[in-house]
């Protein structure tokens, strides 16, 4: 496995694989990888030729960070992920420094055409305008044919997905179901700061979604919901249920296949959860 620093060593290292008839790959993360990141890859090399290159980026985007002291505490653990990568099918790790990124700071961002976008783009302002800004920069600098996404992201991956379909840019994105700890935690690299106790209370997240997808009926699963997280006393950002097509809240007697999202801050950490089922109404 190749460890690249800078775009231009990237560029022509990939350029002689793809001379070589080779597919590229793309996971793109902040580091602090987790066996979720390692899903990433393993569908990745699932999905494309043998021999083919399968890069991991693993950049801490400053851009995407609304609150500064979230990004001076972000983990930076460039050994141990380079340590967890070594198993798998990973050839090709590019670690840029933010300068190798934004060399002339922020001069141009993307941004979605509706304006403020809702759930995560409310709580955090300008994250997704950052997240988009430098996923575009790394699928023009990596140019790859496959990149991989979690959906425990989901509205990242709703919104990446708009612009590689919006902006024409010849990829195919694979989507990795979200990996859970045993007792259903969704892994995510903030789970390393929950203490005991908000470990034990973070649990109300995918419990949440659990029950509302037993529920029938929007209003009778969010009250399932929220009693839930209520009980658990965590600060609720949203519990709501979208049409997973479009990223709007639905309500009243809609039915059919709908996506419970979920944030909250548990003790000092915010976690965000969600899950994809097929609502049916109380009639
Ligand atoms: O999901 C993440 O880790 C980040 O938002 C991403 C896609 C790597 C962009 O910085």
């Amino acid at each position: 496995m190749k460890l690249i620093h800078t775009i231009t060593e990237l560029r022509e290292y990939l350029a002689t694989a793809r001379k070589a008839g080779k597919s590229i790959g793309l996971a793109p993360t902040m580091g602090a990888l987790h066996a979720g990141h390692l899903s990433l890859v393993d569908a990745l090399a699932a999905k494309i030729p043998e021999n083919s290159e399968i890069v991991v980026s693993i950049f801490v985007n400053p851009l995407q960070f609304n609150d500064p002291k979230d990004f001076e505490r972000y983990p930076n653990t460039l050994q141990s992920d380079l340590d967890a990568l070594a198993g798998t099918a990973a050839t090709v790790v590019f670690a840029p420094s933010p300068e190798e990124i934004y060399p002339e700071g922020e001069l141009t961002v993307l941004i979605t055409s509706t304006g403020p976008v809702a759930f995560e783009g409310l709580h955090r302002p300008g994250h997704f305008a950052g997240m988009l800004t430098v996923v575009a920069k790394l699928f023009n600098i990596v140019q790859p044919d496959y990149v991989a996404f979690g959906q425990k992201d989901a509205q990242q991956l709703f919104l990446v997905r708009s612009m590689v379909r919006d902006l024409n840019i010849p990829l195919e994105i694979v989507v990795v179901p979200t990996m859970r700890e045993a007792d259903g935690l969704a892994m995510s690299s903030r789970n390393r700061f929950l203490d005991p106790e908000n470990r034990a209370d973070a649990l109300a997240l995918s419990a949440a979604l659990q029950v509302a997808a037993k529920e029938d009926g929007v209003d009778a699963a969010l009250a399932v919901a929220t009693g839930i997280l209520d009980k658990a006393g965590v600060a609720l950002d949203y519990f709501a249920l979208v049409d997973p097509d479009t990223f709007q809240e639905v309500s009243g007697d809609y039915h059919g296949k709908v996506l419970a999202i979920v944030a909250a801050n548990v003790g000092p950490v915010r976690l965000i959860d969600n899950l994809l089922f097929e609502l049916t109404t109380d009639d």
